[in-house]
């Protein structure tokens, strides 16, 4: 049998890395391939799944080594309390790709138009798993897979497809771009296909975005208050495609 610490060590570079059990519970759950997996406390990773994860625990089961608590703790950043981890293979551009092309499209594409707070995008990542959306782009500098991103979408980045892109290379579909001075959203239905645009933490969406904008719309908000957080928008905008007639994937 292989190493697990030789093939950690191979493949670290190129993988992502799964910190924690729920992180690598959600990504074998959504089909993630989890070449090295490894544990401080088999057992107690084991009696997490049969309590937590049953439809996971035969996989997780073959997947897991053990080994020595030191060096679990030097193969992550900080050791976390489940003291598991992993690393998964990162689904190829060209994959997400067509996932993103994909027509008819069942529900909406979240794009951040160039987002600044890794925790936000981990944040909007695990909401739009959540909501069955198709995918979540980024347009900008900030890289989705960046390890504080998936560690913030906890596990979820194999539940959807997660691609930085240009604005000119956005998935078609109407674009309804999220901005206070917008249409109340309360008074308008998302169309399955819709792409969701939001602005940037600092400065809101960028000239490009809204150029390309075919309704911009707003959420309900007091008019003493000047905007919601970014992750905040994304959750309200898909409750209320998913409360208009928009479902959840099951
Ligand atoms: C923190 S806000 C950006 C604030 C920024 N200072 C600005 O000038 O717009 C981040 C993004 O969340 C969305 N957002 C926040 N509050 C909103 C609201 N009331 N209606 C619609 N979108 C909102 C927008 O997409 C916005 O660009």
């Amino acid at each position: 049998m292989n190493d697990p610490v030789r093939v950690w060590h191979r493949l670290a570079g190129a993988c992502v890395l799964l910190d924690g059990f729920h992180a690598l519970k959600h990504a074998v759950r959504f089909g993630a391939e989890v070449p090295v997996a490894v544990s401080a406390d088999r057992s107690a990773a084991l009696a997490l799944a049969d309590e937590l994860a049953p439809d996971v625990r035969d996989t997780l089961d073959a997947l897991l080594s053990e080994v020595p608590r030191e060096t679990y703790a030097s193969l992550v950043p900080r050791p976390h309390p489940t003291a598991v981890a992993a690393l998964a293979v990162r689904p190829s551009r060209e994959v997400n790709l067509r996932t993103l092309a994909h027509a008819p499209r069942s529900a909406p594409v979240v794009v951040l138009d160039q987002p600044r707070n890794l925790g936000n995008a981990g944040a909007v990542i695990r909401l739009a798993a959540g909501f069955g959306a198709t995918g979540v782009v980024t347009t900008g500098t900030l890289d989705p897979w960046h390890p504080t991103v998936v560690r913030g979408g906890a596990g979820l980045h194999f539940a959807t497809a997660v691609e930085r892109l240009d604005v000119d290379e956005l998935p078609r579909g109407p674009l309804f771009a999220l901005d206070p001075e917008g249409e109340d959203i309360r008074g308008v239905k998302l169309p399955d296909d819709a792409v969701l645009a939001f602005g940037s933490e600092r400065s809101g969406l960028s000239a490009a975005l809204r150029a390309r904008t075919d309704h911009l719309v707003a959420l309900p908000m007091r008019p003493q208050v000047s905007s919601y957080n970014l992750a905040t928008s994304v959750a309200m905008t898909l409750y209320h495609w998913s409360a208009t007639g928009g479902a959840p994937a099951p």
